[in-house]
């Protein structure tokens, strides 16, 4: 046998035999790459006489053919191979369910805040923010809590070791009304503003969590007074609550940024052993709930705003949010607002294309 015929039988057997794309690559590196054995061959025809190169290169020519035709068969065999073992291995049964699109919805309270937004910017309030790390000079003193109030002893303040720049101590803020102080300082008079957002006392039961929710009020302008506060927080209260039986009881009450301060208590009727918002809460059946803190602002709050008390007055209130939300929608344990409870979410949630608008009722549920 001739050394061609050697090296071709050696090949196609080596070829034939290749157990995967990469062994069957090795072999092609070897044979036919720019070292491989058969471009050596190619490679002498140069140095042959004509005559010997006539009979030579169809020879050498045919086995890299041979050779290359061999391995591109191979290549489909193995190739082939693989694909039916992938589909054998991989079985798709397509009398599954498809998968759920992922869903998120709106919390409760994200949907009570948009609400609050709505009807207040129709009644000409913006939204209004500020820090939740706040200094105690924000929080307490600008509204009218000095260092040794006993109020300040009240508020169960989550603090920081440090004090900042100006050697005031920083602190979680417990409660929106710093945004009062803040947004006095920055736009003056008047000011029409809520500012709802999150708060922080160190106090944890069913009725109470850590953080919570609240939304503050303040109109300052000239000639505010005690009336305008009453009608405000009806016609809020009523666009809230989509009643219009929504009835208000002030309170005298005491808060050091406020003088007078008011607690407001809204009617409620027993509808089947269900407390319903709306109804005289004196008549027989009905009763009166404790619903948010309120009264002018006070005077030494203002000058500590920058905002002259000769000139303007002002009323202001601070609302729990998650308890506007779980009168309206009828939760009973807050703590579930914050457990992150995939199941509670879906049930109390909105959609995100519930939009809250006037127009179109802002407590609509999909
Ligand atoms: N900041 C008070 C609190 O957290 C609530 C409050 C009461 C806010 C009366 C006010 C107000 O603006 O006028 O308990």
């Amino acid at each position: 046998m001739t050394e061609l015929a050697m090296l071709r039988d050696n090949a196609l057997a080596r070829i034939d035999d290749a157990s995967d794309a990469a062994a069957l690559e090795v072999l092609r590196v070897e044979y036919l790459g720019k070292q491989g054995s058969i471009s050596g061959l190619m490679k002498t025809l140069g140095k042959m006489t004509p005559e010997e190169r006539q009979t030579e290169a169809p020879r050498i020519q045919g086995l890299r053919t041979e050779v290359a035709d061999a391995i591109a068969a191979k290549k489909a065999e193995l190739d082939d191979a693989e694909l039916e073992a992938r589909l054998t291995r991989e079985v798709l049964d397509l009398t599954l369910p498809a998968p759920q699109a992922p869903q998120g919805s709106v919390h409760p309270v994200s949907q009570v805040m948009d609400e609050l937004a709505e009807i207040f910017a129709d009644l000409g309030f913006s939204v209004a923010t500020g820090p939740e790390i706040e200094d105690d000079w924000h929080n307490f003193t600008a509204l009218n809590m000095a260092e040794t109030h006993p109020a300040r002893a009240m508020h169960d303040t989550f603090y920081f070791p440090d004090v900042d720049s100006d050697g005031r101590r920083m602190l979680l803020r417990t409660h929106t009304s710093p945004v009062q102080i803040r947004s006095m300082a920055e736009q003056g008079a008047p000011i029409r503003i809520i500012a709802p957002g999150r708060v922080y006392r160190s106090d944890s039961d069913a009725t109470h969590t850590p953080m919570f929710h609240q939304v503050e009020g303040l109109v300052i302008g000239k000639g505010i007074h005690l009336g305008h506060l009453k009608w405000t927080l009806e016609t809020f209260l009523k666009a809230f609550f989509e009643r219009d039986d929504i009835v208000l009881r002030l309170r005298p009450s005491y808060f050091p940024f406020t003088e007078p301060s008011v607690e407001v208590d809204v009617g409620w009727q027993d509808v089947n052993g269900r407390r319903v918002l709306g109804g005289d809460g004196d008549a027989p059946g009905h009763g009166w709930m404790e619903l948010l803190g309120s009264g002018m602002v006070n005077r030494r709050v203002l000058e500590f705003a920058g905002v002259d008390p000769d000139v303007y007055s002002g009323f202001a209130w601070g609302l729990g949010v998650d308890r506007l939300a779980m009168l309206k929608y009828g939760m009973d344990d807050l703590r579930a607002f914050f457990d992150g409870d995939y199941r509670w979410a879906e049930h109390y949630g909105f959609s995100p294309f519930d939009q809250p608008t006037l127009s179109a009722g802002v407590g609509a549920r999909a």
